[in-house]
């Protein structure tokens, strides 16, 4: 479907030729003076120097030649505009369209697409701190909104499973249980299936051994050597690994779906490793690889630089791989499997140049195609409410599930006190709304940005909020249960002012998903959002809609909060959550 302002523009565009003048004047904006009008188009004002006459003459032979049934104001005004409101009829006839359409006519310019979006990045044998919020909410909504747009957007992990915090597990373990069978090279039988630690011991193993690398070099030398042995497969402690796999995942996964961020793929650095020799070889025979200093590297420096651009460190003097060799033999593994057209990395921003080098190298070497598009969604920081790093009383990093049940307790001592629910119900409500404020709180803001966390202020039901959102939705839902049936009746033209903003602010969907794909913005996403549920419960408080009396009239204004509702309800679920029964 047309998006709307290309509809008016086409239509002044042919105004334009009608009255005798290039058809490219004719280009329509929305006004930036509301209280004037809806659209405005100032071809006039140009036109009027090619054509060496009064603009205001321009623009009245134009208007002229406009369909008066398509507004209800077409004026040429000093010295030359040309101000436009929509007519009722036009509107009522784009948003029927708008809501017969699948997903409301937005264009589906992913399909036959594919694009593998690279977010969570979560590292087995360390808990989820704070710090992995951001790239999963703003991974799993842009994911989201690729799907949208009907592209096989394949979501992918990408766990941290392959570096020194391996190595440290297996030189702590080796210290403290050194009889066990992992650590005798001349074992050859079966180890044992059941694991030598729990999860809990793990979240224990691995702070004592990181801490401990910092002050005993002896230790650190041999986590490093323990690493580098796990990369060649030493058997031992390749099944401490697979150990260590199998307790992490699955809690890494419950928390996860909490957040409702949900991977199609759970691969990791380590699946990378069969990759990484071949890749190695043909970067060194092909001359893209260069020794320096006893280490493996990739020269990306460009001339146009304005920074200085390391090279690309492939092998370290080591001879262990590392983060940007695991990632580059990773695209070699997505361009063999899936051969997508884009692939896009969500992490913070601090990870820019590791990304700017790997893409120059990926590009160059012909890891990816010419013309496939990488893309480094860099996000900021998330900071305490006091604008401050975030830090547990002890000074420590918060753990993400520690985050996650402060919200939910919060929001259900509010969800309690209220009696919002009945008592079966209070958890999946609760849960609801806590993911909605969390959610919202993040994506509402430009993900380059930092931005402070406020428990208070994110799960509050009014303002710019994600529960909000959720109760305008609810509102909506409970209005139409009321009514019964719905989904069948037509959009009317608006009866008064406000019925006229609600259809301005649906129109506006198209362009907006369109812009937050194009920017990798969710935070557009939220800004229409909170303009629609405004715009609905304007609407909502200035007509009387269960009460209206013409049975037609208020048939039109279920039609059309039917509508907004439906918008809401996927706009929402873009961004990754969902709103409650009641609330
Ligand atoms: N595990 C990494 C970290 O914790 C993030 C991984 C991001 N993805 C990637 N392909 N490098 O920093």
């Amino acid at each position: 479907m047309k998006r709307i302002l290309d509809m008016i523009t086409e239509k002044m565009q042919a105004a334009f030729e009608a009255a005798g003048y290039d058809p490219s004047f004719g280009r329509v904006n929305v006004s930036n003076r509301p209280d004037l009008c809806e659209y405005q188009c100032n071809g006039a004002l140009a036109a009027a120097k090619q054509y060496k006459c009064a603009p205001i003459q321009i623009a009245n032979a134009v208007v002229a030649q406009l369909d008066r049934a398509d507004y209800d104001l077409a004026d040429a005004v000093m010295p030359g505009f040309i101000n436009l409101k929509l007519s009722g009829a036009f509107l009522a006839k784009y948003l029927e369209q708008m809501r017969t359409a699948p997903d409301f006519g937005v264009e589906k310019t992913g399909a036959g697409q594919t694009c593998v979006v690279d977010y969570g990045g979560a590292n087995v044998a360390k808990p989820l701190h704070i710090g992995h919020l951001r790239p999963a909410i703003i991974g799993e909504s842009l994911k989201r909104l690729y799907q949208f747009f009907g592209f096989n957007a394949i979501g992918d992990v990408h766990l941290g499973d392959w570096g020194l915090q391996m190595g440290l597990i297996i030189a702590e373990l080796q210290d403290r249980q050194p009889e066990l069978p992992y650590f005798d090279p001349n074992f050859t039988g079966e180890y044992p299936v059941d694991p030598p630690f729990t999860l809990s011991d793990l979240e224990e193993i691995y702070p004592a051994a990181s801490a401990r690398k910092k002050v005993d070099e002896e230790f650190a030398a041999r986590a490093h050597a323990a690493t580098f042995e796990l990369q060649q497969g030493r058997r031992g402690y390749r099944a401490i690994w697979q150990h260590i796999m199998n307790i992490s995942i699955p809690d890494l996964r419950r928390i996860y779906d909490r957040l409702d961020v949900h991977f199609e793929k759970w691969l990791g650095e380590s699946d990378a490793e069969p990759y990484i020799p071949a890749m190695i070889q043909r970067l060194k025979d092909e001359g893209y690889a260069v020794e320096s200093d006893g280490a493996l590297v990739f020269p990306v420096a460009e001339d146009t630089d304005k920074k200085e651009v390391p090279p690309c460190i492939l092998v370290k003097s080591d001879g262990a791989a590392i983060y940007a060799t695991t990632d580059l033999a990773t695209m070699v593994q997505r361009m063999r499997d899936w051969n997508p057209d884009k692939m896009l990395y969500v992490t913070d921003k601090r990870q820019n140049l590791h990304f700017e080098q790997i893409f120059r190298a990926a590009k160059k070497s012909g890891i990816v195609r010419p013309e496939t598009e990488l893309e480094h969604v860099g996000h900021g920081t998330m900071n305490g409410a006091d604008g401050k790093p975030f830090k547990t009383r002890d000074g420590g990093v918060l753990r993400l599930e520690t985050l996650i049940q402060d919200m939910t307790d919060f929001v259900r001592a509010k969800v309690v006190e209220n009696q919002i629910v009945e008592e079966s119900a209070v958890e999946e409500t609760t849960a609801k709304i806590a993911l909605a404020a969390l959610k919202y709180g993040d994506l509402s803001n430009q993900p380059t940005k930092d931005y402070n966390f406020d428990l208070e202020r994110f799960a509050a039901f009014e303002g710019n909020t994600g529960p909000y959102i959720l109760y305008t939705i609810v509102r909506i839902k409970s209005i139409l249960a009321k009514y019964g049936p719905w989904e069948h009746l037509p959009i009317q033209e608006p009866a008064n002012d406000f019925a006229k903003d609600l259809m301005l602010s649906v129109t506006k969907l198209a362009p907006t998903l369109e812009n937050a794909l194009k920017s990798s913005a969710p935070n557009l996403i939220c800004a229409y959002i909170f303009e629609l549920a405004g715009a609905v419960n304007k609407f909502y408080h200035e007509t009387r809609i269960l009460t209206e009396e013409d049975e037609t009239l208020k048939a039109g204004y279920i039609a059309l909060i039917g509508l907004a509702k439906n918008i809401l309800e996927t706009c929402i679920h873009i961004l990754g959550f969902e709103a409650p029964e009641k609330m």
